[in-house]
């Protein structure tokens, strides 16, 4: 394969991932480390990001957990300085923040709306904001942000979420449409139902656990199965990749056939 020579040196990139502590986005941040980035593992929880990072140490790779929460314009502004002092600039963001509770709707308050929005959408536009300018100003880039099939075809209890991820969906085409000319790609992975803490936390509101919700919901999934973040990462991977460069504005769902359209 021809690789384009005006790029600079393609062996170590840097990339920022965001959610990085949590089970999609500690799994893509070990999966780009093997695959040869230099990985800043952001999270609003340090610690345990700071554990993925050191993990990713322990097996040869590069990486810096860091603080960061989404909801702070601040604070994504001095995680990625705080990246950039130490890797370099960042070259690879991937969003993997994200976080809602299932209720009905009509039960949902304006304040819910505001939490779940500022997460889920705009906290994931601080962070596009953030990195996206440098890359522009370098001429090569690639943005990854995570949305899910709540926001492609909806998802019952999670009407907010759903249409925050939707948002993440319709921003990401555009942003991709404004950066195409400028080296930089943006593009979306959805998953599916996914068996993290996030889906456990729904199931602790539930009388058995979530045992129902996991088993309807696999049922559900032509493959028979809820996805593991295993199955999510080489999505990211790609479309994180330098040989992606001419994919952009692209929603790639990896959830076992749930949703085809
Ligand atoms: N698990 C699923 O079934 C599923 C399905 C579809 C989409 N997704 C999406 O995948 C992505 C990853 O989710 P996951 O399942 O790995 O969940 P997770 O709960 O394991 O990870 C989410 C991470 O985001 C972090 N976070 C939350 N609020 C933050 C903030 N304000 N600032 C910085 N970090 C913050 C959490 O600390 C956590 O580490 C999310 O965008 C989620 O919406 C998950």
């Amino acid at each position: 394969m021809t690789r384009d020579t005006n790029v600079p040196d393609m062996t170590q990139r840097i990339a920022l991932i965001t959610g990085g502590a949590g089970g999609i986005g500690s799994e893509a941040a070990r999966w780009l480390a093997r695959n040869g980035r230099a990985v800043a593992v952001a999270d609003l929880d340090g610690a345990t990001s700071d554990n993925v990072a050191a993990g990713i140490r322990a097996e040869g790779g590069r990486a810096m957990g860091v603080v960061m929460d989404v909801t702070e314009g601040s604070s994504v502004e001095a995680a990625v300085a705080a990246v950039e002092a130490e890797l370099g600039p960042i070259e690879v963001l991937v969003n993997a923040v994200g976080w809602d509770r299932m209720h009905p709707f009509l039960d949902t308050d304006e304040e819910f709306w505001h939490e779940i929005i500022d997460i889920n959408y705009v906290g994931m536009l601080r962070c596009n904001k953030a990195v996206a300018k440098g890359m522009t100003e370098r001429g090569w880039g690639r943005i990854v942000n995570v949305a899910s099939d709540a926001g492609r075809v909806g998802s019952s209890l999670e009407g907010v979420y759903s249409g925050a991820k939707g948002g993440v969906i319709a921003f990401s085409k555009t942003l991709a449409r404004e950066l195409a000319k400028k080296g930089v790609t943006v593009n979306v992975v959805c998953p599916g139902p996914t068996d993290t803490a996030l889906l456990a936390e729904f199931g602790q509101t539930m009388p058995d656990g979530g045992k129902k919700l996991v088993s309807s919901l696999s049922r559900a999934i032509p493959m028979g199965r809820i996805a593991v973040p295993a199955d999510v990462a080489p999505a990211i991977g790609f479309f994180a990749s330098d040989e992606a460069g001419f994919v952009t504005g692209q929603t790639l769902s990896v959830s076992g056939g749930l949703t085809m359209a």
